[in-house]
């Protein structure tokens, strides 16, 4: 299992254990953490599965690609150096620990 932390923009922190393979979108979606809509599925169509990698880990879970960076041009929350759709991180067992931080809406 490979633990993930969601913090809410009021602070509030949901752990969550994921399976490896599992991605940051899926395991948020089906243990019902608000804040991840992952509307389209995973498949980088719709943006509501936006994230920002906490400052401690944006190095081990690396930058967004480009197709990623089409899509948070639709985000309803800023984007910033840190976002990411989060359908598209896959938790690894070097991401065990992960924290990410939920932005203000998703629609
Ligand atoms: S779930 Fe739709 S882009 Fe990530």
């Amino acid at each position: 299992m490979i633990k993930v932390t969601y913090v809410a923009q009021d602070g509030t922190r949901t752990n969550i254990d994921a399976d490896e393979g599992d991605s940051v979108m899926h395991a948020a979606v089906s243990n019902d953490v608000d804040g991840i809509v992952g509307e389209c599925g995973g498949s980088m169509m719709c943006a509501t599965c936006h994230c920002y990698v906490d400052d401690a880990w944006a190095e081990k879970v690396g930058p967004r690609s480009a197709g990623e960076d089409d899509m948070l041009e639709g985000a309803a929350s800023e984007v910033t150096e840190r976002s990411r759709l989060s359908c598209q991180i896959k938790l690894t067992p070097e991401l065990d620990g992960l924290v990410v931080h939920l932005p203000e809406e998703q629609f």
